[in-house]
């Protein structure tokens, strides 16, 4: 192809593409369309025409609403047409089956009037509208969701973008736990952190710390008869999960090494937008650090 008629190609191209998105004029209210959007009505397997002449026969065709749920569609998702509107011959008894007449359109003797097939009522919504959201997913370094631009695949593109990406993983940090799992029996007093979370990753880390304000240890032996019998000394992660339940796990030993430092792991649930404790598998919503009673 030359230059001049390639340019002339894009340049029709685009023009018609630009018309066809022209087509549907904004809705009259905001929000969602009176009766949601439709796609066209489409054949399908069943739709063959049950007679060849006369508009005797009829067509079954279906649509499927584009913006369910978020706007739900009032209407038929199905219909019957008549199809087939050419003129019956000789011999059969009748030219036209009730309620078409024998008439000439567009100079062509046939059955009329020819009940419109195209009756759309569709428009492009005044704002952008969209699916919810989907869960983040990592791919590759980068965190991602998407959501659907509803009227797009009727000519009304969104203005907004339909998909975000980040580095950070996109679960929250934990809230404190202090006042909300007060029936947990600590030693020592109580402390919240913030997670450490990996930039391009799923995971993150507590920085366990067994030492109070004061530099002191706050590793602390168990004082029941199993736990101080086996010299066990540790910190607490204690942790709320989402239906409110506390629980807690001993996430490192501080007695045989002099420990007084461990990391709790964590895995993002790019979904629920939780954290999940990975020595459990349980997602938690509030965290907080303790030491054995
Ligand atoms: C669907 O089927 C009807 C009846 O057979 C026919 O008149 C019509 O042209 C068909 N439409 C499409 C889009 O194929
Ligand atoms: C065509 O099929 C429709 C729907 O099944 C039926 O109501 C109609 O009587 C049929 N017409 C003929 C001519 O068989
Ligand atoms: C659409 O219908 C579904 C199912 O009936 C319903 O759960 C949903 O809330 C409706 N959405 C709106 C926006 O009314
Ligand atoms: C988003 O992540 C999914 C799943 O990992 C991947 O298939 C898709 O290509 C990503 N999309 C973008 C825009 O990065
Ligand atoms: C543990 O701490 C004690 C007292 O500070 C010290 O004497 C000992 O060497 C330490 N043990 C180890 C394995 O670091
Ligand atoms: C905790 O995890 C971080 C990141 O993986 C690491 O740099 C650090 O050394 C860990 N600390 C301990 C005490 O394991
Ligand atoms: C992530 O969150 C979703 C939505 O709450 C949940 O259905 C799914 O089971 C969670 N996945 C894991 C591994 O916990």
């Amino acid at each position: 192809m030359k230059t001049q008629e390639y340019l002339l190609f894009c340049f029709l191209t685009f023009y018609f593409i630009g018309v066809s998105f022209a087509q549907l004029a904004k809705c009259a209210e905001p929000g969602c369309p009176a009766n949601g959007i439709w796609g066209e009505w489409k054949n399908d397997t069943k739709s063959i025409c049950n007679m060849t002449c006369g508009g005797c026969g009829t067509s079954f065709q279906t649509r499927e609403c584009l913006s369910t749920p978020v706007c739900n569609c009032t209407g038929n998702s199905h219909r019957y047409i008549g199809c087939n509107f050419g003129a019956c011959e000789y011999p059969t008894q009748k030219t036209c089956c009730p309620p078409y007449l024998p008439m000439v359109i567009n100079g062509v003797y046939m059955c009329g009037p020819v009940p419109k097939t195209i009756e759309s009522t569709a428009c492009c919504p005044q704002t952008d509208l969209f699916s919810p959201w989907t869960g983040w997913q990592l791919s590759g370094n980068t965190w991602n969701r998407t959501r659907k631009c509803i009227a797009e695949s009727i000519g009304c593109p969104c203005t907004a973008a339909s998909t975000q990406t980040q580095t950070q993983p996109p679960c929250g940090q934990p809230g404190d736990a202090t006042d909300y799992c007060k029936n947990i029996p600590v030693g020592r007093g109580v402390k919240h952190q913030d997670l450490v979370m990996n930039d391009g990753e799923d995971s993150a880390y507590l920085v366990m710390i067994g030492k109070n304000q004061d530099g002191n240890t706050y590793c602390q032996s168990l004082t029941d008869k199993y736990g101080a019998g086996m010299e066990f000394e540790g910190v607490l992660l204690i942790m709320q999960d989402a239906s409110g339940v506390c629980t807690t796990d001993t996430v490192f030993d501080c007695s045989p090494i002099n420990s007084t430092i461990g990391n709790a792991t964590f895995t993002c649930n790019g979904t629920s937008g939780n954290w999940i404790y990975d020595y459990t598998g349980k997602e938690v919503i509030r965290t907080v650090i303790g030491s054995w009673v």
